[in-house]
């Protein structure tokens, strides 16, 4: 793509001359901007910049280490990676909250303090990066991206840190230009073709408590839901889909046992926007592959349920 190839290269000529000698910081997801943009400045400054990651225990299965493979030493990119392993504070913090709102300020608030302590071992900072793309631009204090971005995600300016200036080199990029710009720097597939994750992850898809054992539970009706759909021969594949972990416990029976256990709901829509979105119809046949599998497999799930309620009235997330 000539295009981004040249924006590639002309982004990180700029950045080299405008970082100079300077330490730069970035906050690192593992999403497709944070991402793509840690590639750029690790293109132009390497060693200059410092990668942040905070696992706090609430991403999808084995998807720490994926981000770890990317950027830690092994990868192929020269920068320094630091992954914090947070999922005990968290899972600590978050012991006793039930409600949505609640459970992504606890988040928010570990994030930055995890973060804020990360940047003082690293000292004075000169720049921090900021993985904005030209919607969190235009939508900036409207949607509720920005606001959601602002205290938790990339976006806002965080005040919890000491840094000069700011760099978003994506700050002009649409979606698909921040994608193509990953795949010109060679940002394995996996990553760019990402479906949204919410910054507070599975804590919202965990209705009610979060504990460590649902998260475990959560995570791996997840893997396997998200396994069978990639391997499905279907047309489309929906905009998002994912497994939630309801509250709910119903009776059933497993030999000659009666079982109490869990309920998980499987979520797919179809969007363009994220704001309304229709709920996917996937073939019957998946959805039982997926959910026979999900019940044998995941220990304490006894029930598998389909989300067929478009948003609005529902939202796409659970919580
Ligand atoms: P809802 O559930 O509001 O989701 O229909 C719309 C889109 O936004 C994502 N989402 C979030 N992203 N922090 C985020 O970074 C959040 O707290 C959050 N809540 C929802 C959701 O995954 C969907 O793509």
């Amino acid at each position: 793509d000539w295009k981004m190839d040249s924006f590639v290269e002309t982004s990180i000529q700029t950045l080299r001359e405008r970082i100079g000698n300077g330490k730069v910081l970035c906050a690192l997801s593992g999403g497709v901007d944070s991402s793509v943009a840690a590639v750029l400045l690790s293109k132009a400054v390497g060693k200059q910049l410092t990668c942040v990651f905070v696992d706090h225990g609430l991403l999808r299965k084995n998807e720490g280490d994926e981000v770890e493979e990317v950027f830690g030493p092994n990868g192929p990119y020269d920068l320094n990676f630091i992954r914090v392993n947070a999922q005990k504070r968290f899972y600590e913090k978050l012991a006793g909250a039930v409600e949505p709102e609640d459970k992504r300020k606890i988040i928010g608030e570990e994030f930055i303090r995890v973060f804020e302590e990360e940047a003082q071992k690293i000292g004075a900072v000169d720049f921090l990066v900021q993985g904005t793309i030209y919607p969190d631009v235009i939508e900036s204090g409207l949607g509720k991206s920005a606001v959601i971005k602002s205290h938790h995600n990339v976006g806002g300016l965080p005040d919890y840190v000491d840094f000069k200036e700011i760099v978003e080199p994506l700050r002009l990029l649409f979606k698909d230009e921040v994608r193509a710009a990953g795949r010109e720097l060679g940002i394995p597939e996996k990553l760019i073709s990402r479906q949204p994750f919410p910054g507070p992850g599975l804590a919202i898809r965990i209705i009610g408590e979060v504990t460590e054992d649902k998260v475990r539970m959560l995570q791996d009706a997840d893997a396997i839901y998200r396994e069978e759909i990639a391997k499905a021969d279907i047309p489309n594949k929906p905009d998002q889909y994912f497994a939630a972990l309801t509250n709910m416990r119903s009776v059933g029976v497993m030999g000659d046992e009666r079982t109490y256990d869990y309920a998980v709901a499987l979520r797919a829509v179809t969007t363009t926007d994220f704001m309304t979105a229709e709920f996917a119809e996937l073939p019957w046949e998946l959805i039982g592959r997926v959910s026979s599998r999900i019940v044998n497999e995941v220990k304490n799930v006894n029930r598998v349920l389909y989300d067929c309620t478009g948003k609005p009235p529902a939202t796409i997330e659970f919580e």
